[in-house]
């Protein structure tokens, strides 16, 4: 049988070349070995949605005394019940792992990000960390799951108190809470949702953080307002609660539209690029529904932010949360994060790069160690993403076009696969049980994973330079370097990764070195975090080394991102100029997997579905899987509340999933961190945080 190469572009060095295909038993997959034994050290307690919280008006509500002593006797804050929404967010005592908590304290937290701007829908990072997910609030709520019960699994209600879906099941109705309040006073409506949702995620000259596009919420939903408190959801498929999921952290979380829209290119003469950045870092006091406001910036030092006196959550006693009054923000890197956070100057890291594992270890088992380490399941992973638009995606000069005509070629994929040792690879990182080889798609921690489904190409350097040879892929002038057919040029590629991660270049350099007696030289281009993200959302890179989502961690969580469901939905297959996708036929085959997965609710149906998932995604290597591991959760051990097996990452990550705003530290253990005691977040955009007038 004679296989033309395909899809080839006016510009291809490919053009017109017709290859042989390759041997049937050449690059034969097989089943992934069994991941090495690595038990998580803490299992949640399992309870149903409602036993963690309700909506309810309770007698009394309660505040920190010196917010009522210095801001609302004064009369410079309303008193608290008439701050909070009729009825707030109620936390069940009994699902609190110690109970009612006190107010005060700090929890320091450290990062490797820097922050763009406090213009999270239009598409500013804040950093990372979980900045943002202070700072936001969903519609839905989904990183406390990982403790509620399989057959109860439905996201929590947060920004949406309640819905009910029409007879239909065409139309979901939600009711938002009522009466609740930005951190500064101004109302929280449907008017916030609808300038989120038409002005952000339907205007595709804006990108929201983490990527918000329509289709996260299904081809074809619309999406409008009914009155203050209630929005109306219409889907074209029946009964679609997958995407209640969409509807958590990151993509549906509304910004102050009262603030934000002013700025908006449809409200202003701002360009984009204006709106966008019209919130730099020193913008203090940006008004949000999460925790807390960040009320002061030192470049390259720290964000602090203090207590939201409008915060609309409260405990089972009426006390308005959070209890912890302030959070820090150090600007530093991902490393820090671990070795501060186990000798007790900083207090919570998801320990994920395995080359600190050895030295947190030794040191959290100490008696006298500050902060206690809990390992959780294998759902941290890294894959090799090859970029599969050949439509012009990322506007690709000709060497890159050649490029991504040569990824889309199921045998260059299957070679570059069996070229990876991921034993080697696990190993490099660190020595022990904790990587394992992944193949690629779903992590075998997921309950979604099924070995027998998952085609694995083992290591066979010997293989792949058979199969690129058939490809006629051969180094025609002797420098060590495959040429593409026809006298081509030398096959180059450059691989995007991050700098901010040791474990990300670590693995990009791994890659790049097992390529090399596969005769592809293979560059790297190293970038920030920012700028490699907004590099790979522009589809500038031909490969690229990923830490990957909660996609492949739960399968439930971020579902659409499993495929290239839409046009700009996918991490590495977007829609060209045209705003036409070309899916090869196994891609397309994905997305119809993953559109019925999302447009049925019946268990049996939606395993069968993944499995085939896997095997297409495996069998096609859709990506290249490299290692996955599991992560612990470090955090002082000062704090109580913290609910028992919380993984550093499932739905979301650890800084959403224990709960921050019930945390808190018993009086005797509080320490005088606090940069700013006994203050309140200032007016939007003044100078620092306001100390009230003590009485
Ligand atoms: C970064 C960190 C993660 C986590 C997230 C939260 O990605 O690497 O551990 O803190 O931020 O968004």
């Amino acid at each position: 049988m004679r296989k033309h190469v395909h899809a080839l572009g006016g510009a291809s060095l490919l053009l017109g070349v017709s290859i042989i295909a390759t041997q049937a038993q050449v690059l034969e997959p097989t089943t992934p070995p069994e991941p090495p034994e690595f038990a998580a050290q803490s299992e949640p307690n399992f309870v149903g949605v409602s036993e963690i919280l309700g909506f309810e008006a309770l007698d009394e509500y309660h505040e920190p005394e010196w917010v009522t002593e210095n801001f609302v006797e004064p009369g410079l804050l309303p008193p608290v019940e008439e701050r909070l929404p009729a009825e707030p967010m109620v936390y069940k005592t009994s699902n609190m792992p110690d109970g009612i908590g006190v107010y005060g304290d700090v929890m320091r937290h450290v990062i490797g990000g820097r922050p763009e701007g406090w213009n999270y829908i239009g598409g500013q990072s804040q950093g990372w960390g979980g900045i943002d997910i202070g700072l936001s609030e969903c519609l839905t709520r989904t990183g406390p799951l990982f403790m509620v019960n399989a057959d109860e699994l439905e996201p929590l209600p947060n920004l949406a108190k309640s819905w009910e879906w029409s007879e239909d099941g065409h139309e979901l109705t939600m009711h938002l809470i009522e009466g609740a309040k930005w951190s500064d006073g101004d109302p929280f409506d449907s008017e916030d949702i609808m300038f989120f949702w038409e002005d952000n995620v339907l205007d595709s000259n804006v990108s929201p953080l983490n990527g918000a596009t329509p289709e996260t919420f299904g081809t074809g939903t619309t999406l409008e307002a009914v009155d203050e408190y209630t929005i109306k959801w219409t889907f074209q498929e029946e009964r679609p609660t997958q995407y209640l999921y969409q509807m958590a952290y990151g993509t549906f979380c509304p910004g102050p539209s009262h603030i934000l829209k002013p700025e908006h290119p449809n409200y202003s003469d701002n360009t984009y690029e204006e709106y966008k950045n019209a919130f730099p870092p020193d913008y203090l006091n940006i008004p949000v529904m999460g925790g807390w406001v960040p009320v002061e910036y030192r470049a390259e030092d720290i964000i602090v932010m203090r207590r939201n006196p409008y915060y609309w959550k409260v405990d089972e006693e009426g006390n308005q949360l959070p209890y912890l009054d302030e959070l820090h923000y150090r600007l530093s890197t991902w490393a820090d994060r671990d070795v501060q956070t186990v000798a007790g100057s900083a207090d919570f890291s998801n320990l994920e790069q395995p080359e600190s594992f050895v030295e947190s270890l030794r040191r959290s088992a100490e008696e006298t160690a500050p902060a206690r380490l809990q390992f959780g399941a294998r759902t941290i992973g890294y894959a090799l993403q090859m970029n599969l638009s050949a439509n012009g995606w990322g506007d690709p000069d000709e060497r890159e076009q050649a490029v991504r005509e040569l990824n889309r070629e199921l045998d260059f994929r299957k070679a570059v696969t069996s070229a990876v040792d991921r034993q080697r690879l696990g190993n490099s990182l660190v020595q022990g049980p904790f990587t394992a080889i992944y193949p690629g798609g779903l992590y075998a921690g997921t309950p979604f994973y099924d070995r027998e489904s998952t085609a694995y190409y083992p290591f066979d350097l010997e293989g792949a330079n058979a199969v690129l040879d058939e490809m006629g892929l051969e180094d025609t002038d002797g420098n060590g370097i495959r040429n593409f057919p026809e006298g081509g040029e030398d096959i180059e590629i450059t691989l995007l990764a991050n700098t901010d991660y040791a474990t990300d270049t670590n693995v990009a350099e791994a890659v790049i070195a097992m390529m090399q007696p596969l005769g592809i030289r293979v560059v790297a281009n190293f970038q920030s975090g920012t700028s490699r993200d907004d590099s790979a959302a522009a589809g500038q890179f031909d490969w690229q080394i990923v830490r990957q989502g909660a996609e492949v961690a739960s399968v439930v969580q971020n579902t659409v991102a499993l495929a290239p469901v839409g046009p700009r939905t996918h991490t590495f297959h977007r829609a060209g100029p045209d705003g036409e996708l070309d899916l090869m036929p196994f891609e397309q085959e994905l997305v119809d997997i993953v559109n019925e997965f999302i447009a049925t609710s019946d268990t049996e149906e939606r395993v069968d579905l993944m499995h085939e998932f896997q095997q297409v995604y495996t069998e096609n290597v859709f990506a290249v899987g490299l290692t996955q591991y599991p992560g612990a959760l470090i955090i002082n051990k000062r704090f109580a509340n913290v609910p028992a097996g919380t993984p550093i990452f499932q739905y979301n990550w650890a800084e959403d999933s224990v709960i921050r705003e019930r945390l808190y530290v018993p009086e005797d253990q509080q320490t005088d961190a606090a940069l700013f005691p006994n203050t309140l977040p200032g007016e939007p955009g003044s100078d620092g945080p306001t100390e009230g007038e003590p009485s």
